[in-house]
């Protein structure tokens, strides 16, 4: 069951995605001309994506992806591309709309079901991958914990997820964050710590089947985010056992540097190390640092 402030979050973000700032950010996810801050975010959006998208098979053909938290389509329409029969949901009605709109032909067997709602309704049913891009950023490390390990639940395959790194550069964006006129302010942006983020996941027994498989920092202007992928480990671990576990003999990885044009599930390695004796993230890895706020969506 949601969390009351998972539940009270969603709502303000129903607010901000469906209300405030709808005609903003479909011009940021459309080819309209924008502003220099806002077309830095928009370039480290597109490399989001891309990072994303390098993590599934280049063929999804019969695969069911969850684009949890859609917004306007971009990452669905790709994956239908590749044959993927996704699954998009958002809260907002008008981004959903958004979406069906821009919905443009898709060749082969792919195909998308938009929907509106929470991403982690029971009745969309099982995955293959579930990716939330910047859809989990403004939720508290708990309740990203939580959401992760409802979607966990129901995926075979992968959950591929963004956070927003705690660093001390975002302290800076933070304060620079009082340049955007306030009626474009999304609801504040949580910070996590990569440590913070495991260990809350560890307490997730829903998430014992699954492998931290990597991580990926897109860092473009005043975007700021961590792509993080858990992949199922086959058989799971048994009980007791150490759970949520890392890349063996490494900790956090640039799992894109593995190569974009392989997708993540030929390329991860056995699994060994159990997540908590992982040491601390150092500070470049978001271990450090003031909390601040990163993406200004
Ligand atoms: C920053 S936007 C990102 C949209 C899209 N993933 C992308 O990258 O273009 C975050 C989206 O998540 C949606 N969202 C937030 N919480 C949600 C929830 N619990 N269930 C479904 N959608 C949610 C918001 O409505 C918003 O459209």
């Amino acid at each position: 069951m949601a969390s009351a402030s998972y539940e009270s979050r969603r709502g303000e973000l129903t607010t901000y995605f469906d209300r405030t700032a709808v005609e903003a950010w479909s011009r940021l996810t459309s080819d309209a001309p924008v502003s220099r801050i806002r077309a830095t975010v928009r370039a480290g959006r597109d490399a989001m994506r891309a990072t994303l998208l390098s993590w599934l098979p280049t063929d999804m053909t019969g695969l069911r992806l969850l684009d949890a938290g859609c917004g306007t389509g971009a990452l669905s329409v790709e994956a239908a591309r590749r044959g993927a029969e996704v699954v998009a949901i958002d809260v907002s009605p008008t981004l959903v709309d958004l979406a069906r709109e821009r919905l443009p032909a898709i060749p082969g067997p792919g195909g998308i079901d938009f929907r509106v709602g929470d991403m982690l309704d029971p009745g969309l049913g099982r995955f293959d991958h579930v990716v939330a891009m910047d859809s989990l950023i403004h939720y508290r490390a708990a309740d990203i914990a939580r959401a992760l390990a409802v979607l966990g639940a129901r995926t075979d395959g992968s959950v591929l997820f963004t956070v927003a790194p705690r660093t001390a550069l975002l302290t800076v964006m933070h304060a620079a964050g009082k340049f955007f006129p306030r009626g474009d302010r999304s609801p504040a942006i949580v910070p996590v710590t990569e440590g913070g983020l495991r260990r809350r996941m560890s307490s997730e027994r829903a998430l014992d089947g699954f492998a931290w498989a990597g991580s990926h920092r897109i860092n473009s202007g005043f975007y700021l985010s961590n792509a993080i992928a858990l992949t199922r480990s086959s058989p799971p671990p048994s009980a007791g056992e150490g759970t949520l576990r890392s890349r063996g003999g490494e900790g956090q990885r640039d799992v894109a540097g593995l190569g974009s044009e392989r997708d993540l599930f030929g390329t991860v390695a056995p699994l060994s190390r159990p997540l908590l004796t992982q040491g601390p993230p150092s500070p470049a890895e978001g271990g450090g640092g003031a909390a601040a706020t990163g993406v200004r969506s």
